[in-house]
């Protein structure tokens, strides 16, 4: 797990600021170092933590009713620096009984994209709008989706990609608060957040239509075109 800098620098001032007032309580800087993690650890202001605490506080969430129907909370997988995220829809079944999005036959598919852009699931960060699996993968609702928006906020935030690109019309239409279909939304940058968005077709939807495999290559070929005007500039790592 890595230390977040906003925890460095303030685990820095104490050291400086404060060693003198350490040292007349009687405590060493280290111990009150350790004090002070753990009421990071604890007591929590969010920018103390870091992603591996923000999956840990949301595997027990109960704030929308998938919470009773759900095995796993599926957080995220991937780089926690990661320039390029990749969101979903909500967790399938077996996403649901291994804890991770895009395990299934359209993950399959994910991956395979991925490799054609000559990325991997450790390059990339991989999310959904929502966490915990509708029953039946029926859509999302809006008041799941909203509950789901402090995880997914906060995990965004962390992890700052400088590109997402959504898989399908329900993450679409989701992020970008559109009715418009998926066909009118691809092909065109979008912003969210003052992040680049790209829209591409699920995996899923390619596995029932392969026909639009073609088309999704396009979008893949378009994405490849702006990480790697990112990369020469420098920007991605
Ligand atoms: N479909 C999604 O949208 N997300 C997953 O994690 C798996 C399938």
């Amino acid at each position: 797990m890595h230390t977040p800098v906003s925890l460095l620098a303030f685990e820095a001032e104490k050291s400086s600021d404060h060693k003198q007032a350490d040292a007349v309580a009687g405590v060493t800087t280290d111990a009150a170092v350790t004090d002070v993690e753990a009421a990071v650890m604890e007591g929590a202001p969010a920018s103390f933590k870091t992603l591996d605490d923000l999956a840990k506080d949301a595997s027990t969430c109960r704030l929308c009713s998938l919470a009773d129907t759900r095995n796993q909370v599926v957080f995220g997988v991937g780089n926690p620096q990661a320039d390029l995220m990749f969101i979903g829809e909500a967790p399938g079944q077996e996403e649901d009984l291994k804890g991770e999005p895009f395990v299934g036959r359209a993950g399959q598919l994910l991956d395979r994209m991925l490799h054609a852009l000559k990325l991997d699931r450790e390059k990339v960060y991989i999310m959904n709008t929502i966490k915990c699996r509708p029953p039946n993968n029926r859509d999302p609702r809006p008041d799941e989706v909203q509950a789901c928006n402090l995880w997914f906020d906060q995990q965004l935030d962390m992890v700052q990609p400088k590109m997402i690109c959504l898989l399908g019309r329900v993450a679409a239409q989701t992020i970008l608060q559109s009715d418009a279909p998926l066909g009118s939304l691809r092909g065109r940058w979008h912003d969210y957040q003052g992040i680049p968005v790209w829209v591409t077709y699920h995996p899923a939807y390619l596995l029932r239509s392969p026909r639009q495999k073609e088309k999704s290559w396009q979008d893949m070929r378009q994405l490849q075109q702006r990480i790697q005007a990112l990369n020469s500039s420098g920007a991605v790592a």
